[in-house]
């Protein structure tokens, strides 16, 4: 049974479904590549979306090789249009974000980044999410390895359902 949409979600809603798509990465320790996405953000009737990303890398001809990163988490909105985002890695990281809803655009910034003792060391990240026009775009900015916040991911997708 579809659960009926939680009030509180109004703000979010433009995001809910199953998005696929393509993307860029890269930093200034490793070499440029290209990830294909999956990304799904789904609702219980509760006041959050759940949300999973899954990526593998793209070669040259357009065809998806080995997984890369994945990460799954939950997006709470907060009155006046604020959000938290919590998102687990399975790199041994975990994400605390804290940012705004403007219409279809959301940023956020880390609050706090917790790391494994074997995990790499991941300082802060940000992200704007955004329609650009019927498609989900957003940019990952990351501040690791000693390197000062910076690109590391950007992606365009498709909805799937
Ligand atoms: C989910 C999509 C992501 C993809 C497709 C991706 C892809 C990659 C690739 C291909 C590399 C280089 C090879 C490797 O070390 O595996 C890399 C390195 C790295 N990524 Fe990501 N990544 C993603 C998300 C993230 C996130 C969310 C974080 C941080 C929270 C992150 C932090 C890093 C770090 C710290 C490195 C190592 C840099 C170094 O050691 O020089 N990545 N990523």
């Amino acid at each position: 049974m579809e659960p009926e949409l939680h009030p509180d979600l109004e703000p979010l809603k433009f995001l809910i479904g199953e998005w696929e798509g393509a993307g860029v990465g890269g930093y200034p320790t490793i070499e440029s590549f290209r990830f294909g996405q999956e990304i799904s953000f789904t609702h219980n009737g509760k006041p959050f979306l759940i949300y999973t990303s899954r990526t593998w890398r793209l070669d040259d001809e357009g065809h998806l090789g080995a997984p890369l990163g994945m990460e799954a988490g939950f997006w709470r909105p907060k009155p006046g249009g604020r959000l938290e985002v919590i998102l687990a890695h399975p790199t041994g990281i975990a994400e605390i974000y804290l940012g705004e809803i403007t219409g279809t655009r959301v940023e956020l910034s880390t609050d706090v980044v917790a790391r494994t003792e074997t995990a790499k060391e991941v300082t802060a990240g940000h992200r704007l999410y955004g329609m650009i026009g019927e498609d989900l775009g957003y940019a990952f900015d990351l501040a690791a390895v000693g390197q000062r916040l910076q690109s590391h991911l950007s992606a365009q997708l498709k909805r799937v359902s």
